[in-house]
């Protein structure tokens, strides 16, 4: 039988909304805390990204939790592409979780239960697991194969014989149905090195034992030592699950064992308080007892000003909280009104959610920084420009915002490929500059046709 699962969507890539960020590989800074001009795609910002590089520190030791950070600067001015930076530098196994602050707002669910889902998500639980094992390369596999129970033409397997082999030592071992069927499915053969859970019965198939004498068909696998030692012995399993699967598995108890638990369909109802509840205290319960650490990831809010005040506030009080992860926010708005009221406040954010976060600011580039830039934009989109174009991106860059000409220059690339031609030049900016309006120009516009617009 084949199983399909659906992968979540969280799950298939944490950094999807970034393609205009695709080049920042890291934030360019090294151990000493020196932000080079240049480097993992990033340029200048040197203050702001040194200021990020601390946090990832911070993060990476846990010392963080339940502060939160404010990006505020200009448009285009690299805030996103700063926390991208941070992502990146946080490494795989800490949770980072983007949410627009605009994507609270839902006709199913509340706002602020959106906004709890996204902070659980971003906490890690690390779980440190022994278990007895039985690990080594099958020197012989012998599948017994009986009549399926509801259908007796169908043959399933019903046990195996194996003999598993390390370095040290050989061991015969006799198995049910449940793990001769998995080592089936596997497709488990003489030379695979594979482990047995002593206990549940999983079996993982680790890769092919370099000491195995290759067969003609071309290996695609992995290849690994022969173990050595004996062939039952201990070994340390470490996962990683964030307090939002910890939830779903703990509603989903009622039904199916562990496996269900973790990999079944995501339901996509609200999670009760009270299950909430029954989580961190069972997983306070952990910590106390040694079994896991918990793992404080990231939550990145962009555009935070178009937040109201309820989550605003729902946010603020949540950063009190015991369980919650490093909230890192960031807004180009100066004093403007907080949404849902008509108090002004700096960045649109209410003093109590003001008073707990540290501000790292970003400022506009100069004309060198805005080049280098476009330069490493140009190469990431395989879009070659004479040195004209270069110029006049640059200088559009300066005037409007750098997030305009990165998108001209992807536009400008765009034309040029549809006219045949190998280069960018001068016209072609010239030409989608022309067709296309940055936001101030935009908004020029309306106030010279305010009167013949509906409004
Ligand atoms: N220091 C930098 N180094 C390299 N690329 C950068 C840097 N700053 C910005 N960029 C790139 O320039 C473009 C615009 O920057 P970004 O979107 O990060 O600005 P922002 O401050 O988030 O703007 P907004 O306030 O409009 O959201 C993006 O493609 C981004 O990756
Ligand atoms: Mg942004």
């Amino acid at each position: 039988m084949v199983e399909i699962r659906e992968i979540a969507e969280e799950a298939s890539g944490r950094l999807e909304r970034v393609g205009a960020h695709s080049h920042i590989r890291g934030l360019g800074v090294d151990d000493n805390l020196m932000a080079k001009p240049v480097a993992d795609g990033m340029v200048g910002q040197t203050r702001a990204r040194k200021a990020a590089h601390l946090v990832v520190k911070m993060a990476r030791e846990g010392k963080l939790s339940g502060k939160g950070v404010l990006l505020a600067g200009p448009p285009g001015t690299g805030k996103t592409a700063i926390a991208v930076g941070i992502a990146k530098e946080l490494g795989e196994d800490v949770p980072f979780i983007v949410l627009s602050g605009s994507e609270i707002y839902s006709a199913e669910r509340r706002k602020t239960d959106v906004l709890m889902e996204a902070i659980r998500k971003a906490i890690g639980v690390r779980f440190r697991e022994i278990r007895k094992v039985y690990e080594g390369e099958v020197a012989s596999l012998d599948v017994r194969y009986e009549p399926h129970p509801f259908n007796p033409y169908y043959q399933v397997p019903g046990g195996a014989k194996l003999t598993l082999e390390t370095t040290d030592e050989s061991k015969k071992l006799e198995v049910g149905r449940g793990v001769a069927t998995q080592m089936v499915e596997l497709g488990v053969k003489e030379g695979d090195v594979i482990q047995i859970d002593a206990e549940t019965g999983k079996v993982v198939k680790l890769g092919r034992s370099k000491e195995a004498k290759t067969s003609f068909e071309i290996e695609t696998e992995k290849v690994v030592p022969k173990p050595d030692g004996k062939v039952i012995k201990e070994r340390e399993f470490i996962y990683t699950l964030t307090l939002y699967e910890l939830d779903e598995m703990f509603a989903r108890r009622s039904g199916g064992g562990i496996a269900s638990l973790l990999f079944g369909p995501s339901t996509g109802r609200e999670i009760s308080s009270e299950i909430r509840a029954a989580v961190d205290s069972q997983v306070s319960e952990w910590v106390k007892e040694g079994k896991v650490k918990i793992l404080p990831g990231v939550l990145f809010i962009d555009d935070v000003h178009m937040m109201d005040i309820e989550a605003l506030s729902f946010l603020a009080r949540a950063m009190e909280g015991e369980l919650v992860p490093i909230i890192v926010m960031a807004t180009n708005r100066g004093i403007t009104n907080i949404r849902g009221t008509d108090v002004r406040a700096p960045f649109g954010l209410p003093l109590d959610l003001l008073d707990r976060l540290v501000i790292i600011t970003t400022q506009k580039y100069s004309k060198d920084e805005i080049r280098e830039i476009l330069k490493i934009r140009s190469k990431e989109e395989r879009i070659e420009l004479e040195e004209d174009a270069y110029n006049l991106l640059t200088e559009i860059g300066e005037r409007t915002s750098l997030r305009h000409a990165v998108q001209l220059l992807s536009m400008a690339g765009v034309r040029a490929r549809s006219l045949s031609k190998e280069r960018v030049c001068r016209d072609d900016v010239e030409e989608v500059d022309k067709l296309f309006s940055d936001v101030k120009e935009a908004m020029e516009h309306l106030k010279n046709y305010e009167k013949d617009l509906l409004s």
